[in-house]
């Protein structure tokens, strides 16, 4: 979820001392919406997650701004959605979760510049550059998470990253103001961004003129190649390791015999080895169990650390 989850936190310590009443006045005039002992299982790609003390849904980027600015007043914790690389602990999230679904807008400026609001989906950003005959983001045809989580792990697949396409980034910062940085100002490497701390909240893309029906037939391609290879229709994070240099984790885990391999409900994808599927009820335990089983195999039997790409979060 790729892509990545913006774990932002307000305090020094994940266990600092707040109450109820503290995350109720951290949320109060929020015009956007909030719910309490949120179950977070039903805001992840993964569909595992204890519940969080309040997720909300901020209405625009000024109310994200409130929102940084009244946690910090009371050292509550934030921690943003938007990634599908996701795991959450059965234990949930202490404090504030923060989804930026509403941050929905997309607009065109000159010359192929497309702004788009944190919480855009890729797929819906992918969708409006077709439309404007913009292309550069073929690359991430398949990619389910949002734009902000894109930034945050700097996306990528074989075909391309979301930093080739990254001329700025806009920020809420810790003391809750809007700061832009162009993308000179922040170091991307595999699989992340360097950024200062806050949270994401919208970016700029460089793409370039194109024909549509060929940025069309990109994309289709690429979605037809990854359906064929991905457990795309059932609920999982994405790739859980990140590859290891020239090579591929899904062919190393293949090779060791564990493709199917299961702990409770969760399962190495029997598509593509790099995956695991969450066939119903599977916990946030079983899946570190099945992760540290695949480690081990793979250190064991090839030689080979395997680290993981997807982000593991919350309370046991
Ligand atoms: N392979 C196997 N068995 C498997 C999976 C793959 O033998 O179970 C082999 C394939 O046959 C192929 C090679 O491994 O020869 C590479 O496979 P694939 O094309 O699927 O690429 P990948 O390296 O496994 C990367 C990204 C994916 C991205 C695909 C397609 C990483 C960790 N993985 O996978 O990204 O979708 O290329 O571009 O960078 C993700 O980041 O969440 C993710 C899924």
């Amino acid at each position: 979820m790729t892509r990545g989850s913006q774990g932002v936190r307000t305090t020094a310590h994940a266990h600092a001392k707040f109450t109820q009443t503290d995350v109720r006045a951290a949320v109060a005039g929020l015009r956007g919406s909030t719910s309490f002992r949120a179950p977070l299982r039903e805001y992840t790609s993964f569909k595992i997650g204890g519940p969080a003390d309040v997720v909300c849904e901020p209405a625009d980027i000024d109310d994200v701004c409130l929102v940084v600015r009244q946690a910090r007043a009371r050292k509550i914790p934030l921690f943003v959605l938007g990634g599908t690389n996701l795991l959450i602990r059965d234990g949930g999230i202490r404090g504030i979760v923060v989804s930026l679904a509403r941050l929905r807008a997309i607009k065109e400026e000159p010359t192929a510049v497309l702004y788009a609001e944190g919480g855009v989906g890729m797929p819906t950003l992918i969708g409006y550059a077709i439309r404007h005959s913009l292309a550069g983001l073929e690359w991430a045809a398949g990619i389910p998470g949002t734009a902000a989580g894109c930034v945050v792990m700097n996306a990528g697949t074989k075909l391309g990253e979301m930093k080739d396409s990254i001329k700025a980034v806009r920020m809420v910062n810790m003391k809750g103001q809007i700061v832009d940085l162009e993308a000179a100002q922040v170091r991307f490497e595999y699989r992340r961004a360097l950024l200062p701390r806050g949270i994401v909240v919208g970016v700029w893309l460089q793409l370039k003129p194109g024909v549509q029906s060929e940025i069309q037939r990109v994309v289709k391609d690429y979605l037809h190649y990854r359906r064929d290879t991905q457990p795309l229709a059932m609920p999982s994070a994405g790739c859980v390791f990140k590859n290891p240099p020239n090579d591929s984790a899904g062919r190393l885990i293949e090779a060791v015999g564990l493709k199917g391999a299961r702990v409770g409900d969760a399962e190495v994808s029997m598509k593509h080895a790099n995956f695991m599927v969450n066939r119903g009820q599977a916990n946030a335990a079983d899946v570190t169990a099945l992760i540290g089983k695949v480690r081990r195999a793979i250190r064991r039997r090839v030689g080979v650390r395997l680290d993981l790409e997807l982000k593991i979060v919350g309370e046991t």
